[in-house]
């Protein structure tokens, strides 16, 4: 908390001060009394002139002061004649020296001396609680720093502690050295002092138009909770419609379907994905039908309409995702999603050429403007989990590691990222988000095109969980996982808080309203 300028620390603060002061005034004092006394004694040594103008003789060799070349004194002499300046002659000899009087020698030291005396008395009073006691201006601003830090106005009053700081005890006194400060130049908390200050200092911004909501749907009269995503369900056409609207209404116009797809549509091709009555091809012609200003974009890949579960066609003999064949069902089904109105097609099955081949497809079939988000460094996470819970959609045998890539390695994706601008990519998409902060950044640096993450349904859950049991505050989990994906380089991040994190964004009396006008 910045408001640690308590009272306590304060009050401390000052009477060191007051200390201090005394100990300079008594300092002052004593050396300016004795100087003065010991000047004039050194006058009358010397028998230097008193009236200015008048010259006079005096030996050397008494005291021996050092002077430099123009006659002042330098080092630490304090035996110089009062008003008296040397004309000829050389102090470190037995010699004779001749002084010229400049100025009417001072008697006003000793009154100076007393002076501070008078004032180190003062210091002292002060200290002993003698002289009463306003609040300094140090403690006032303090009190006003701290009270903006904390929302609290009521400043009145030097014994009130502030909210938060635990009461000291009776005698406290902080174990620490008085006085101590570091030779620092450099001091960062400086720019991080006070709500405002953060609020110019923040790098990075975040919109609800920054984010992409997936959808699950499926061909059902009634929602289904998915228990492993606490907070989503599979949709019903109403609901669809209803959830568009309400994420539209909080600034989120970008949607990604998934659909679940009934078992007895399943097949080894899963060629029910490029079916013009499937699911898919239906929900975008009942959103764009209703919301037409929507961007609304669609998941390439076979795996939820394919028997084996894989997001390419099996070979039975050894078990490989063959690719090219796999590509040519993509082609189909990009082309299809393209006739029912998609705006952007999104490959998420890491085929080898597919973003080139559904390029050359919606080109041939006239699609020139739909986008294609390529899932470009897509990994064999099993952040996925809960996601193929949902879609019942999980691989019938062995994993996905002949085609995501391999969570070990980064430098691959630079040939993914190369492969795929050249082949008309839009959008490049790393996924998962927050475990692959690194890949985003790679991608952003490494190319100029927008840069998606896919905060996906493992990280979804893991927060949902974690808040469930108490052990973390969901939204600000929530929000700074969100914030660090766009801070690494992202763009656009899909994610199933699109609209939650919306919410609590755009909450006039919320947490993140608060800290980006500077209030938090
Ligand atoms: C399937 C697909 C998956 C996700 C998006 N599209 C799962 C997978 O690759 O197995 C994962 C999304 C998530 O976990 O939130 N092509």
């Amino acid at each position: 908390m910045p408001s640690y300028g308590s009272v306590q620390t304060t009050t401390q603060a000052n009477s060191r001060t007051s200390w201090n002061i005394a100990a300079a005034c008594v300092a002052a004092g004593v050396c300016t009394v004795m100087y003065a006394a010991v000047a004039n004694q050194s006058q009358a040594l010397y028998a230097s002139p008193t009236v200015v103008g008048q010259t006079s003789t005096v030996t050397s060799g008494f005291v021996a002061p050092r002077f430099n070349n123009v006659g002042r004194p330098i080092g630490a002499s304090t035996f110089v004649p009062q008003g008296a300046q040397r004309t000829s002659g050389d102090w470190n000899e037995d010699s004779t020296v001749q002084m010229k009087a400049t100025q009417e020698p001072s008697t006003h030291l000793m009154d100076l001396g007393l002076g501070c005396l008078i004032a180190a008395a003062m210091a002292i009073g002060y200290k002993m609680g003698l002289v009463s006691k306003g609040p300094t201006e140090q403690t006032s601003l303090d009190w006003s720093m701290a009270a903006v830090a904390d929302g609290n106005t009521d400043v009145e009053g030097a014994a009130k502690t502030l909210p938060g700081i635990a009461a000291r005890p009776a005698g406290y006194k902080h174990e620490v050295t008085d006085g101590y400060q570091l030779e620092e130049v450099s001091r960062p908390r400086r720019n991080r002092r006070t709500p405002a200050h953060r609020a110019f200092m923040r790098e990075t911004h975040m919109v609800p138009a920054n984010f992409v909501a997936p959808l699950f749907i499926h061909d059902e009269d009634s929602d289904q909770e998915i228990s492993a995503m606490p907070g989503c369900s599979r949709l019903c056409a109403a609901s669809v419609l209803k959830e568009v609207g309400e994420c539209m209404a909080e600034g989120v116009n970008f949607f990604i379907l998934f659909p679940k797809v009934a078992d007895h549509l399943k097949t080894p091709d899963g060629r029910q994905c490029y079916d013009e009555t499937d699911i898919v091809m239906r929900t975008i012609k009942l959103i764009k039908g209703t919301y037409p200003d929507a961007i609304v974009c669609t998941d390439v890949a076979l795996d939820p309409y394919n028997t084996d579960g894989h997001d390419g066609i099996v070979d039975p003999e050894t078990g490989y995702i063959i690719n090219d064949i796999t590509v040519e069902q993509l082609c189909k089904q990009a082309v299809q999603q393209a006739k029912a109105g998609a705006d952007i097609v999104a490959p998420s099955d890491m085929q080898d050429g597919r973003v080139g081949a559904i390029r050359d497809a919606l080109d041939d079939a006239g699609f020139t403007g739909v986008g294609i988000m390529t899932y470009c460094a897509k990994y064999a996470s099993a952040f996925y989990g809960p996601f193929r819970a949902a879609l019942d959609s999980a691989p019938g045998f062995g994993d996905k590691s002949t085609y995501q890539m391999d969570p070990a390695n980064a430098r691959e994706a630079l040939r993914e990222i190369e492969l795929d601008e050249a082949e008309g990519a839009d959008i490049l998409m790393v996924k998962p988000a927050l475990p692959y902060l690194d890949i985003i950044k790679l991608l952003k640096e490494n190319s100029a095109l927008p840069i998606a993450a896919y905060h996906v349904s493992g990280e979804y859950s893991m927060i949902k969980a974690g808040a469930a049991a108490g052990y973390i505050d969901e939204e600000k989990v929530a929000l700074e996982s969100l914030l660090s994906i766009r801070r690494a380089g992202a763009d656009l991040i899909l994610t199933y808080y699109a609209k939650q994190a919306s919410k609590w964004m755009n909450d006039p009396n919320g947490y993140w309203q608060s800290k980006i006008k500077g209030k938090l």
